[in-house]
């Protein structure tokens, strides 16, 4: 069933976790992460951001298959439009049924970042939809090179400013706040070193769940420290992806007959449904309820 983003996130809030925002790409990524969720048991936000991989599936067409399939899903689902940055794919996304989206104008200058954030939030009051904003900056590709101590102040110079954080909820009255803190989207060149406490203060003093981007590269432990600290909401891909990648390599390598494109996707998506287990199965706590680690 569909619900909406604030909805999944009191969810979140009640249980002390956080909740699994995965990013789909094409129809194999859906079934993964519904029939993990489904599996477990466990609330899921299925997520599409349309200006890194509409290139891969356009969003006019993987939109509807996202909100069907959530649908018809035996446990809560959010459909979220991820790295929203342009009101076009907003209203896209809230005329196909979409129950969150994110506004991200973290590029913007901070009072053009309000102002459309404002606009955002109207847009989606019209649907009874929940919005996400980013203040501070996620730290790009780039900083995920990053090597010397002063790339480091540069990549500690765009960590969300708690108070800055404050204002913005209070200007825009979105329902989740994302926010830097450390991490960084994509592969991790270097161990990723995280504000925790910054995360603690935010939650503290914007009163709106704290949302992680770039979970991939983060290990159980620091998940469950940023989780008691309020985050509510991890966004989380390319690591599945990659895993997904290599299982494909291995494959081919060990096939001497023929090779079927349709063995391949099917391989594929039973690769990203057990890695999104093993991690909704941490973010869910349940991992430490049966006494279990994440491989
Ligand atoms: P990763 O792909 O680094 O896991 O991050 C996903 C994300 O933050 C999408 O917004």
């Amino acid at each position: 069933m569909i619900v909406s983003l604030k909805t999944i996130l009191d969810i979140a809030e009640a249980r002390n976790i956080a909740i699994g925002a995965f990013n789909v790409t094409f129809l194999d990524g859906i079934y993964a992460v519904l029939q993990a969720a489904e599996e477990l048991n466990q609330p899921v936000i299925l997520q599409f951001a349309n200006a890194a991989h509409g290139i891969y599936t356009p969003m006019d067409v993987i939109g509807p298959v996202m909100v069907s399939m959530a649908e018809r899903a035996k446990v809560p689902v959010c459909v979220h439009l991820d790295h929203g940055d342009n009101f076009q794919d907003i209203q896209a996304a809230l005329e196909m049924g979409f129950s969150g989206i994110m506004y991200d104008g973290s590029a913007l200058p901070y009072e053009q970042n309000v102002a459309n954030t404002r606009v955002a939030v109207e847009l989606a009051k019209r649907y009874g939809v929940s919005v996400e904003a980013e203040i501070g900056s996620m730290g790009r590709e780039e900083f995920a090179s990053a090597g010397g101590s002063s790339q480091d102040a540069e990549i500690e110079s765009c960590y969300t400013d708690p108070d800055q954080a404050a204002r913005f909820v209070k200007d825009t009255q979105i329902d989740a706040l994302a926010c830097s803190f450390g991490t960084v989207h994509g592969i991790y060149l270097k161990a990723p070193k995280l504000d925790i406490e910054r995360i603690r203060v935010i939650r503290e003093k914007t009163g709106v769940p704290v949302v992680m981007h770039g979970g991939s590269g983060i290990s159980d432990e620091v998940f469950r420290k940023c989780i008691n600290q309020g985050v509510r909401k991890i966004n989380f891909y390319t690591y599945a992806s990659k895993y997904a990648g290599d299982l494909i390599r291995y494959y081919l390598g060990t096939e001497d007959g023929n090779v079927y494109f349709h063995d391949i996707a099917v391989r594929g998506r039973e690769s990203f449904k057990q890695t999104y287990i093993k991690t909704i199965k941490v973010f869910s706590n349940l991992d430490r309820l049966a006494g279990g680690s994440r491989a």
